[in-house]
């Protein structure tokens, strides 16, 4: 399987650790809700994250359409022993129908252009009240139920976006405020 031609969402760049948390936190995990990263890339940061008990979630599926990263990834996982609580799927995310894993929570650290083009398949194929977070880019067009910049060592900002499914109607232009979130070493 490769990924088609015009399917590529994003080079490979790990979320950074020391975030992942934070991140998790903003996506607002409940019990028995199911995980999806698309992009999970080599490490698998979020999906790692992800599967850790005291979220309580019931499935952790990490998408990468990469052959070599998803070698990486599945021994990664399996290293750590994971391999019970984390789901990988090797596909293009841009033909992959999101329907048949039924997300509550979708996780996305792509390019503007990765996310621009995967908004219509969220738009249609992920339940109402799903809860989308894009780090670093924006939905465009979307509106956001929460924008914040997470501000970690040595001044790095991260900005991440948080979405509700049924609730990203943008009625009016909106000129975002990002909320400023302070992480302590
Ligand atoms: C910026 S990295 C995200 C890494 C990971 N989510 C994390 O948090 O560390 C983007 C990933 O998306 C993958 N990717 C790009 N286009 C894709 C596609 N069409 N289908 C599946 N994965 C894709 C790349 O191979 C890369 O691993």
């Amino acid at each position: 399987m490769k990924i088609k031609e015009g399917h590529y969402l994003a080079p490979y760049v790990a979320t950074p650790s020391e975030l992942a948390p934070h991140i998790m936190e903003l996506t607002k995990p409940k019990k028995g809700d199911r995980f999806a990263d698309i992009g999970c890339g080599e490490e698998g940061v979020m999906v790692i994250e992800a599967a850790k008990l005291k979220y309580g979630l019931k499935e952790v599926i990490g998408i990468e359409g990469v052959k070599d990263r998803i070698k990486k990834v599945t021994k990664r996982v399996r290293d750590l022993g994971l391999e019970d609580r984390i789901k990988i799927i090797h596909a293009d995310a841009v033909e992959y129908n999101l329907s048949k894993i039924k997300p509550n929570i979708v996780f996305m650290y792509l390019t503007y252009n990765g996310v621009t083009m995967l908004k219509p398949k969220l738009e249609s194929e992920v339940e109402i009240g799903t809860r989308v977070v894009s780090e670093a880019y924006e939905v465009g067009g979307w509106k956001p139920s929460r924008a914040v910049t997470l501000n970690y060592k040595n001044r790095k900002k991260r900005d991440v976006f948080v979405y509700e499914i049924g609730k990203t109607e943008m009625r009016e232009p909106l000129e975002l405020q990002l909320e400023e979130i302070l992480i302590k070493e």
